[in-house]
């Protein structure tokens, strides 16, 4: 239903590369409200670019939700299949009441994305192209691989894992920061049909621990150590704690493939177990630079990447290989309007959904160079991004709010020293971008002259859901805009019915796509009941969402219990059970607040063991618990020590109650006389600065 609003917009015609007041007696009353801002992208832009028009896209659009089947084989049809998929292109079952979730494309198919990202592009004349620049962490350290160089590395890694006994469908963590081993890892792991599952190198021991125990992999690739900023960070002990305790929860992994990154530490000082641990530069290098494919079907599974819910326990969210190429291939081209003589630069961690779909899958299957930085935006000052962009002539920039806010706040001095005009499309991901961070992305950073793709997706959806195609149609600051090909969003009310039009609610999909992830690892039962069974036909984001009368859709964060601090998931039952396990934490509720630069922050009550005073240090200590069991980037902003918890009388916390006062909306508060002790209220007031 939103192609109505849609439609009655396909006839704007195209305006200068500026904001530009919409001006309703040019465009007709009825289309926007004179407050709106519509950003165009240049007549230029749009006549060079895939989809030129919204009349273009409306015509690609019917198709693919008309005749999904179709629309996807004849974009399949172009990426190499060494079996056609069978009769049927695709199998779903969208509805819990009809029975088991099930999602299926080109099932039958047989190909490997490995081989397509690589091999085919090299058999079509791609060989000497540069693949890969990647950019260390201090500048001036960097270098760079063709795609014919990629694949030789690729073959001789897969070799490897094949020697020490990985098999089709075993699984491989891989615990790295983003030196280019990393999507050579993913790839070489792909190459051979085993499974994927890269755990970012963020994480503590623990969380890695966790994610080792779920998903038992034959083989932890890790490196020594990597520095980020001023800091080195040894990554290798904290794979040694993980093994030592999955090892005492009785899984053992036989082999710690650890590469040297002697630009942050050398060999010799390296803690080392043997028999287990194996230099990847000892090894390597002796393998053959090519290696044969395995060819696994399109529903056999790519990989498995952890990610927070509302409970404590992280899912393995589970993508097989066809689909999930297909999807994040076509998103990747029509999203940024990629060309092959575009440089992509996408600054994501490949340890995130992100990283997987758009800094190694989606690119490389169409062929592109990608930038891969292993360093720190701010490092060693706060124009590195511009300098980088400067040096390899980046002409797509695909970034999060937060970076963008971080750099806001530095002033533009910092930004307009650099030439940046290499760039034609900027790309925001990972949280609602707020219309002002918007304006200064498109003004400052884009001189006002390359669209901003606004992606909205998830771990879960494989590549984008609804994004701006930056030629086809004006911008709205701090809109994700409309659904890409073959999505069909639809708003529910909060007993699940369909609301049409200009409206609010909760963010779901109406039917499959081809990147859609098709079960939780060891869990189905849990990925019915997480995403289909709140508002049953449909799959729930866990968004929220408002439509305004032009159709364009404007994600208002989430509606859960997860909170979105930087652009990364972080599930509030996560960090409670990390404080709780603090010996003198008695109790913790943690809710999300706003926060200037990372979007949200993390807010903490604590309740404490019966006569233990609070003090700095158990603050201090609290924080390191939370650290320690989830990682730095989980770090409480805030612990707000609390004598007592507000709770109802049958013992639930009443989070909406927390959320005022951590936010300070204490005029707010609504009614508290439900709750079994009133007075806790006033007194978690009276300490908030504490
Ligand atoms: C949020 C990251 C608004 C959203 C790709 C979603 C966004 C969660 C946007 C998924 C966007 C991501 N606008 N919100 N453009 N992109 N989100 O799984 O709340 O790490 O549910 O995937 O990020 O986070 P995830």
């Amino acid at each position: 239903n939103h192609l109505r609003h849609v439609e009655s917009m396909a006839h704007l015609p195209s305006g200068a590369g500026r904001i530009t007041r919409l001006n309703a007696l040019i465009l007709g009353e009825a289309l926007a409200s004179e407050e709106d801002d519509l950003v165009f992208p240049s007549e230029d832009f749009s006549s060079h670019a895939h989809v030129s028009s919204l009349q273009k896209y409306l015509e690609m659009y019917q198709r693919s939700v008309h005749d999904p089947s179709g629309f996807w084989s004849d974009i399949a049809s172009e990426f190499y299949w060494r079996e056609k998929w069978g009769q049927q292109v695709y199998h779903e079952n969208f509805d819990v009441r009809k029975g088991k979730i099930k999602i299926e494309w080109f099932k039958g198919g047989m190909t490997n994305i490995c081989y397509n990202c690589l091999d085919r592009n090299i058999e079509s004349g791609k060989g000497d192209k540069t693949a890969i620049y990647w950019e260390g962490n201090e500048p001036g350290l960097d270098s760079s691989m063709t795609y014919n160089q990629l694949l030789a590395r690729v073959c001789q890694l897969a070799n490897y894992l094949k020697d020490v006994g990985v098999h089709k469908g075993d699984a491989v963590v891989i615990y790295l920061p983003m030196l280019m081993e990393l999507p050579i890892a993913m790839l070489a792991c792909a190459r051979i049909g085993a499974i994927h599952s890269v755990v970012f190198a963020g994480f503590s021991a623990e969380s890695l621990a966790q994610r080792i125990i779920d998903c038992r992999p034959k083989v932890v690739i890790t490196c020594n150590a990597v520095r980020r900023g001023s800091k080195i960070i040894y990554l290798k002990e904290i794979v040694d704690s993980a093994l030592l305790e999955s090892a005492q929860k009785g899984i053992v992994t036989d082999v710690c493939l650890t590469y040297e990154n002697d630009s942050a530490m050398k060999k010799e000082m390296t803690k080392w177990t043997k028999g287990r641990d194996i230099w990847w530069q000892d090894v390597i290098l002796k393998y053959p630079v090519t290696c044969d494919v395995e060819w696994v079907d399109a529903e056999d599974p790519l990989f498995l990447l952890y990610t927070s819910g509302s409970t404590g326990k992280p899912k393995g969210v589970l993508h097989t290989t066809g689909g999930y190429m297909v999807y994040t291939a076509t998103t990747f081209k029509y999203a940024f309007d990629y060309k092959p003589t575009d440089i992509y630069w996408c600054t994501a961690d490949c340890g995130w959904i992100t990283g997987h779909s758009y800094v190694t899958y989606g690119p490389l299957l169409n062929g592109a160079t990608v930038v891969v930085f292993e360093g720190a935006p701010n490092y060693p000052d706060v124009g590195r991004c511009w300098d980088i962009v400067d040096k390899y002539k980046v002409s797509i920039f695909y970034t999060a709010p937060t970076l963008v806010r971080s750099l806001m706040r530095e002033g533009d001095e910092h930004v307009s020293r650099y030439s940046r005009k290499s760039l034609r499309v900027l790309g925001s991901v990972g949280e609602p971008i707020n219309p002002s961070a918007w304006r200064w992305f498109f003004n400052v950073i884009g001189d006002a002259r390359c669209p901003i793709s606004d992606t909205w997706w998830q771990t879960e959806t494989g590549g984008f859901m609804i994004t701006p195609l930056p030629g086809a149609w004006p911008q709205k600051p701090g809109s994700a805009t409309f659904p890409f090909f073959g999505v069909q969003p639809v708003i529910v009310d909060e007993k699940g019915v369909e609301i049409e039009g200009e409206c609010s609610g909760y963010l779901c999909v109406k039917s499959s796509w081809p990147g859609a992830f098709r079960t939780l690892h060891g869990d189905h039962e849990r990925y019915e009941t997480t995403y289909f069974s709140a508002f049953p036909g449909y799959y729930f984001s866990g968004d929220g969402c408002s439509r305004d009368k032009d159709g364009y859709y404007w994600l208002t964060g989430r509606v859960d219990d997860v909170i979105n601090v930087s652009g990364h998931r972080i599930g509030t039952a996560e960090v409670e059970s990390a404080l709780v396990s603090h010996p003198q934490c008695a109790e913790a509720a943690v809710v999300g607040v706003e926060h200037e630069v990372k979007g949200q922050g993390i807010y903490a009550f604590v309740t404490l063991v019966e006569g233990v005073p609070y003090s700095d240090d158990l603050r201090k200590s609290l924080v390191m618990v939370v650290r320690n069991q989830i990682g730095a980037f989980a770090a409480p902003d805030k612990i707000h020590w609390a004598p007592g918890l507000p709770k109802t009388r049958s013992g639930k916390i009443m989070r909406r109650i927390l959320r005022k006062i951590a936010s300070r909306q204490l005029d707010e508060l609504g009614d508290t006389s439900t709750l079994a002790d009133p007075t806790v209220v006033d007194q978690l007031i009276a300490l908030a600065d504490c």
